[in-house]
C-alpha cells in the first residue's frame, strides 16, 4: 500500500477525522465534557512556555474517554496528510528523533513505516504519559516518548538518521516585545544547530512551523538559512501548506534538509 493511504488509514485509526470546531464541543459534551468550558480554554490560546504546558493539560483533562487534542487536530486533517506524507515522503528510515512529540501521533505513524528506533521528546510530562498509552495501544516496540528539551538535546552526536519537529521549534508567543524578532531568529538558529549535532551526515531534517498569513516565503527563507548556518549541506524542499480553516487562513511552513 503507499505511504499516502497508509497515513489515512492511521489518521482514521486514530480518530483524527475532519471535523468542523462545533461538532467537536459537541462530541466533548456527549462524553461528559464542558463544551462551553472546552471553548473559553481554546479561545484563551497560551502565551509562552509554561502556560503552553498549562493549556496542553487542559486539553488533556477534556479528553476523558474521548481524545479531545486528537480531535482537535481533526480540524486540520488535510493539513496533517499533506505534512506528514511531504516527511514520510524524505524517508523516515534508521534512528529517528521527533522533537516536541505532543501525545505521540506522528511518532506511532514513523514506528509503524520503517522507524527502525524512533524517539519521541517533549518538555510535558502529561502528553509523555498519553503518548506511551498509544505505543502500548498499537503494540510498538520499536518507538518509545520520553522527557528531553529542545534547547538541549542529551543524544549522542551524529546519532539520528532522521529528526523531525513538527510545529515544536518555537512556542507561539515564546517570544514577544521589541525585540522578539532577534530572540526568534536566535532559538530557531540554536535548535537548528542542536538538530545538527546529534544528525548523521547524510542524514535528514524536517522542521515544519505556523506562521502569519503572508508570512510564508519569509519563514521558509528564515529556516532555510538555519539549516545552511548549522552545517546542512542542501536543503532538500522549502515549502508551505495555506488553508482556510473555518473563520481564519491556516499557513504552515515545511522545511526538509541534509546534513
Ligand atoms: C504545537 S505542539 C505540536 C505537537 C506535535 N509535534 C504535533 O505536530 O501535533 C508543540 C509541542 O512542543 C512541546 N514543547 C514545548 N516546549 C518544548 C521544549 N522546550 N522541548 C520539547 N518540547 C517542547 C509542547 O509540549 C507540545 O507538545
Amino acid at each position: 500500500m503507499e505511504n499516502n493511504q497508509k497515513i489515512k488509514d492511521y489518521l482514521d485509526s486514530e480518530g483524527v477525522i475532519c471535523r468542523k470546531f462545533d461538532e467537536i464541543l459537541d462530541i466533548a459534551r456527549a462524553a461528559g465534557g464542558d463544551r462551553e468550558k472546552l471553548r473559553d480554554s481554546l479561545g484563551e490560546g497560551y502565551d509562552g512556555c509554561r502556560s503552553e504546558q498549562e493549556f496542553y493539560n487542559k486539553m488533556l483533562e477534556f479528553a476523558g474517554n474521548a481524545p479531545i487534542y486528537d480531535l482537535l487536530k481533526g480540524r486540520s486533517r488535510d493539513f496533517l496528510e499533506w505534512m506528514l506524507g511531504k516527511t514520510v515522503e524524505k524517508g523516515i528510515r534508521g534512528k529517528v528523533l521527533d522533537i516536541g512529540c505532543g501525545n505521540g501521533l506522528e511518532i506511532c505513524l514513523f514506528g509503524e513505516l520503517g522507524g527502525q528506533e524512533v524517539i519521541g521528546i517533549d518538555i510535558n510530562k502529561k502528553l509523555l504519559t498519553e503518548a506511551e498509552k498509544r505505543i502500548k495501544r498499537r503494540g510498538l516496540k520499536n518507538t518509545k516518548a520520553i522527557i528531553g528539551d529542545r534547547d538541549n538535546l542529551k543524544f549522542p552526536k551524529n546519532y539520528f538518521d532522521f529528526v523531525t519537529s513538527l510545529n515544536s521549534i518555537i512556542t507561539d508567543g515564546e517570544f514577544y516585545g521589541r525585540d522578539s524578532d532577534i530572540a526568534y531568529n536566535y532559538a530557531i538558529g540554536d535548535r537548528t544547530k542542536q538538530i545538527a549535532m546529534v544528525l548523521k551526515k547524510g542524514g535528514t531534517a524536517v522542521v515544519s512551523l505556523p506562521v502569519s498569513e503572508g508570512y510564508g516565503e519569509v519563514y521558509q527563507d528564515k529556516l532555510s538559512f538555519s539549516f545552511k548556518l548549522a552545517g546542512f549541506s542542501e536543503i532538500l524542499e522549502k515549502t508551505q501548506y495555506s488553508k482556510y480553516l473555518e473563520d481564519k487562513i491556516f499557513v504552515d511552513v515545511f522545511v526538509a534538509a541534509r546534513k
